[in-house]
């Protein structure tokens, strides 16, 4: 079952086109800088063990998967069919547009890490999205759902658009936790610039995750007497 935690206002968005032609067109470029992305391989090397399942969901041509690891699988999804088929970490790849859909055709406890870049902000449905995470997390896995503090306004709902960069943390782990999943880790951080200006102090874009995990055990049901 799906527990709502957003109002309809706080779906809505300025720019109500469908979200596949936004997408249309391949953009080759980074949505985020050098800092983040290499604070976020970071992570993914600590957290995503070698020959995990990974899903790389909204993705693009890049997963920040650190190179010299390899997974069991990387499934990608996303919105430009180009883009993924230039992503050289995916394996399997699929389009399908999260706010008119959001049952993800993989099967239940299939994938040990899901992530999302750079992309709950564009969500609609967020809540939807969250339980079939849940589902297809295998037991003992995790869900990594990082962000900065940039958007694609227009594409954006009233919830993101709204909201500091605290309250995007509260309302990612609020959605994750209505779902039924344990309350997450949070990592908000600065980074530093790379290269002359981050040695003169210089900062990149700030650094914000949410990590949630699938306990191995589901807690069990109260004995009756
Ligand atoms: C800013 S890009 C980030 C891409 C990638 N994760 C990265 O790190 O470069 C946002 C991505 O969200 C995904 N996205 C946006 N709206 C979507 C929708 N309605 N349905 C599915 N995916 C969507 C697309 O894959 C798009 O490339």
């Amino acid at each position: 079952m799906v527990v709502q935690v957003l109002g309809d206002q706080e779906r809505f968005k300025l720019d109500r086109d469908d979200d596949a032609l936004f997408y249309a067109e391949p953009r080759y470029v980074h949505h985020l800088d050098g800092a983040f992305r290499a604070r976020l391989t970071a992570l993914y090397r600590q957290r995503i063990p070698p020959c995990a399942v990974v899903l790389d969901l909204m993705s693009s041509w890049v997963s920040h998967l650190p190179p010299d690891v390899s997974y069991e699988r990387v499934i990608g999804h996303g919105l430009n069919q180009q883009e993924l088929e230039a992503n050289p970490r995916l394996d399997q790849r699929w389009i399908q547009n999260l706010n008119q859909d959001q049952r993800l055709p993989l099967d239940d406890g299939s994938v040990d890490v899901s992530l999302i870049v750079a992309g709950w902000q564009y969500l609609q449905q967020p809540e939807a999205i969250a339980a079939e995470l849940w589902r297809i997390t295998r037991p003992g896995g995790a869900l990594i759902v990082s962000f900065s503090n940039r958007m694609f306004f227009q594409k954006a709902p009233q919830v993101w658009t709204d909201g500091g960069d605290r309250d995007h943390l509260d309302y990612v782990a609020r959605v994750l936790v209505a779902q039924g999943w344990p309350v997450p880790e949070i990592l908000a951080e600065t980074t530093r610039a790379e290269g002359p200006l981050g040695w003169l102090g210089g900062k990149g874009d700030p650094f914000f995750a949410v990590i949630a995990s699938r306990p191995l055990t589901a807690s069990l049901p109260l004995q009756t007497r």
